[in-house]
Order: C-alpha cells, then structure tokens, then sequence
C-alpha cells in the first residue's frame, strides 16, 4: 500500500510538472503572474477581563481562500468550546508566545506544504514544541478519502512532521477554484484535468467541525 502510494503521489508530480513546463513554454517564460489571494476579514476575540480562557492561535496559509474557510470553522469550534481564538493568515503573525495552543494549517501545491507555513513551523519550532501544536492540510487528494489517499497526504505532510511532531495532523479535501488562480496555474490544472471542469467544493464540513471537537481536549 506504501509502495502504491508514492507511485500515485509520483505520478501527480509529475503530471504536474509536466503541465507546468508545457505551461511555462507556452507562456515565453515564467512571467511575472502572482497568485490571487482573497482578502477574507476575520472577527478576532481577546481576552480581556476573561484570563481564564485558553489563548489559541490558528495560523494558516491560503492561496485561493479556501484554507481560509476551513481555518475560520475551526475556529469556530473552538471558540465556542470556551478556548479565546485568533485566526490569522501566517504570514501576518509576527509572535506566538503569548499563545497557550496553535494549529497551523496550510494547503497543498505540488505535493508540499505551502513554504511560508513550512518555514513558520521551522522558525517558531522552539516556542511550537512548548505547547500543543496541531496541523491541518487541504488538498484535492482528500475529496476521496481512501486509505491510499491518506498516505499519500501523509507523504505530503510528513516533512513538516520531522521538523516537529504535532497533537493531532488532520488532512481535509479542498477547493479548486480556477477563477481564483493566476494565469500559469490555472493552465496547469486545466491540462491535469484534460478537458474535465476541475472545479469543485469537496470540503466536508463536518469532518472539518468533528476534527475540531476532536482538537478540544488535546490542546486543553
Ligand atoms: C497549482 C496547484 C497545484 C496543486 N497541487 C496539489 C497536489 O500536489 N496535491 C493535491 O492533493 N492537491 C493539489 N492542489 C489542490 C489544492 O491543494 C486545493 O485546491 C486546496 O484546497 C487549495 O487551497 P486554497 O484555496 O486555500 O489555496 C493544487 C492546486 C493548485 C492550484
């Protein structure tokens, strides 16, 4: 099952690489397109007057804004278990001492996390092993979520695991919005999807919520 996994987590990379050569060629080059980031608001709740309330950062790296969805549903379980919750894009968190819990959560993009979460994970990893720290990953691997699949997300997390190993690792199915993408993107998972509609909501919001429950008592 191993074995089968790293062929299929092969092969995606190098369908994808492919696709991206192709892409770059035909684009003269790489260009100087960035990927579309949304400009999600988030309400932040403190702790004032309440200093009996755990203090929980969720840090999370986004490219099209779904990562950002399922980081403010988490959240919001938590919040509602009683726990004082900040959800943040990463590259906007400057200090985490103040946090008492953290989950990181980033998406996938050529069978990696994103780097600024791999390198927020490196960089804090002193603080981060001092509290209970919690990952999550979405990507398109889990819109089945099949044994096979989950090695190989497991594969895909696995780097960030031997920098430093989390309370809890949930890996979620994500969303392709292709109207979201930049240019060379969008043309890499059109060619993947040969002449399929790749775009598709496969987050399950349940799983997501029944994860954070899950999270409650191991960052407790
Ligand atoms: C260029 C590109 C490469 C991707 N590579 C992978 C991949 O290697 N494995 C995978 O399971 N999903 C892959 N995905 C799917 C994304 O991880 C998924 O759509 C995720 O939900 C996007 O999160 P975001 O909306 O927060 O950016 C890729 C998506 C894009 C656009």
């Amino acid at each position: 099952m191993q074995e089968k996994s790293k062929i299929t987590r092969r092969q995606f990379l190098k369908t994808a690489g492919i696709a991206t050569g192709a892409v770059i060629l035909a684009c003269g080059g790489l260009g100087t397109a960035a990927t579309i980031s949304p400009n999600i608001e988030f309400v932040e709740n403190h702790s004032e007057g309440k200093p009996n309330m755990k203090k929980v950062l969720i840090a999370y790296s986004s490219k099209a804004g779904s990562t950002s969805e399922i980081a403010a549903a988490i959240g919001d379980v938590l919040n509602k278990s009683g726990m004082d919750v900040t959800v943040e894009r990463i590259n906007n968190v400057k200090d985490i001492s103040a946090y008492q819990a953290v989950v990181i959560g980033s998406l996938i993009r050529m069978g990696s996390w994103a780097s600024e979460a791999k390198k927020f994970v490196e960089n804090n990893k002193a603080t981060l092993s001092k509290v209970p720290t919690a990952y999550f990953t979405a990507c398109d691997t889990m819109k089945k979520d099949t044994p096979e699949n989950r090695a190989t997300v497991t594969g895909y997390v696995e780097p960030i695991h031997q920098i430093l190993k989390p309370v809890e690792s949930g890996m979620f199915a994500g969303k392709m919005d292709t109207s979201k993408l930049n240019f060379i993107d969008r043309k890499i998972i059109e060619m993947m999807s040969k002449g399929e509609n790749p775009n598709a909501d496969n987050r399950d919001w349940n799983a997501i919520k029944a994860w954070a429950e899950k999270l409650v008592p191991l960052l407790a």
